[in-house]
């Protein structure tokens, strides 16, 4: 261990479950399913992939058991995402089951909101509490050749029906990428002010699946900052950084916006988030390369306390920072090529979950 590393904990300062950098367990991303109907040029711009097989999914049953575990060890937080997560069959049932469990405090959905308008209502009906959805460009032409598909007006459209159906706090993320989008910048906060949703912009990644990824694609924190400190005349940071990736900010009229600087400026060292595929792997990280086989548990028969046991274990053991590892490296280039993803499909960021 190095010498600016916390010493290993086992309990958080709040008593939760901590792991060897002292990081609670308080959120839980759920995969619902690796499908996509969308192919962004940042997650998925490959003609062919391959998906994980039916049967090995995890049933919304079996979903619901592992999430009364996880939150019976700490976690607070769950959000459903995909892949696609409204390309899973009736996922509002989902939904209902776990807006029953009362240890969850914020349930939240990561859509790319071209099924959201036709379910937003009985999302919401079910106890969903918050969406987030993507918009990389208010442009069509720009969104037809950042996403391969014609599906920008359902886009809005779901945007539109997230108010429409109740929703409040909903988030709009942004994966901004040099040459791309840069300059949609403030129309993009603009456009987050009408809808009542706040804009987060996100620096390119270098996760599996980002096989077109390279260091001058990303248009840096830094770069957003200066280029609206210009537009606006001021940006100000908004409030204290929290174990959320984004960081706030507030423009002179008081709109306010995110940044998630994960390619500059990984947050590793608050990261209280690990996330389990639909088929039922549990990751640590979003870039560590092999995962804990929970569905092979629950489908063993292993009993409840076991199950906790384990996952209890691997997170005190837990001391993954793969934001901050990638960003050490001397010369950074794709993360995990093509033929290691055609391998493991666990590897592709659609597969564990933005
Ligand atoms: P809230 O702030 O509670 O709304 O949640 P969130 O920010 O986690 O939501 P969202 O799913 O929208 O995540 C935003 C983006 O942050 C993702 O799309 C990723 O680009 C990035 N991100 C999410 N999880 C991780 C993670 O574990 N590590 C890193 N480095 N980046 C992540
Ligand atoms: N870089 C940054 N964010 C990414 N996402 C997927 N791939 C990347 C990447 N290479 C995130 C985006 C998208 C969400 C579903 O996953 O935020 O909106
Ligand atoms: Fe786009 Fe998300 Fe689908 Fe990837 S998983 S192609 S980021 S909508």
């Amino acid at each position: 261990m190095q010498s600016d590393e916390q010493a290993p904990a086992e309990v958080s300062p709040g008593g939760a479950l901590a792991d060897q950098l002292g990081r609670p367990l308080r959120s839980l991303r759920l995969s619902v399913t690796d499908r996509c109907n969308l192919r962004c040029n940042y997650c998925m711009p490959e003609e062919d992939y391959v998906w994980l097989p039916r049967q090995e999914l995890l049933t919304f049953e079996e979903i619901a058991r592992l999430a009364e575990v996880f939150t019976s060890l700490g976690v607070t937080d769950v959000r459903l995402t995909g892949g696609e997560p409204l390309l899973r069959r009736d996922l509002p049932s989902l939904v209902r089951i776990l807006a029953a469990n009362s240890r969850i405090q914020d349930l939240a959905l990561t859509t790319n909101g071209v099924l959201f308008s036709e379910q937003a209502e009985a999302l919401r009906g079910a106890g969903l509490h918050r969406v987030t959805l993507s918009l990389d460009t208010l442009r069509p032409e720009r969104f037809l050749a950042l996403t391969g598909r014609e599906s920008h007006a359902k886009v809005l459209e779901g945007i539109a029906a997230a108010g429409r159906a109740g929703f409040t706090k909903s988030k709009i993320d942004t994966v901004v990428i040099r040459g791309a989008n840069d300059d949609e910048l403030a129309d993009l906060i603009e456009y987050g002010r009408s809808v009542q949703a706040e804009v987060r912009f996100i620096e390119y990644m270098d996760v599996g699946g980002a096989t077109n990824w390279s260091l001058d694609k990303v248009f840096t924190r830094a770069e957003m900052l200066e280029r609206l400190a210009k537009r606006y005349g001021s940006v100000t940071p908004f409030e204290q950084r929290t174990s959320a990736p984004a960081e706030r900010f507030a423009l002179p009229d008081g709109t306010v916006f995110g940044i998630i600087a994960s390619t500059t400026t990984p947050f590793c060292k608050s990261c209280d988030r690990s996330r389990l595929t639909a088929d039922g792997l549990w990751y640590l990280c979003l870039y560590a390369q092999s995962g804990v086989d929970m569905r092979k548990m629950l489908r063993a028969g292993v009993p409840t306390e076991e199950l906790a046991e384990r996952i209890s274990s691997v997170w005190r053991g837990r001391a993954d920072r793969g934001a901050e590892l990638r960003a050490a490296t001397g010369h950074r280039g794709v993360f995990i090529g093509i033929d290691q993803l055609r391998q493991d499909p666990h590897l592709e960021m659609h597969t564990r979950g933005g």
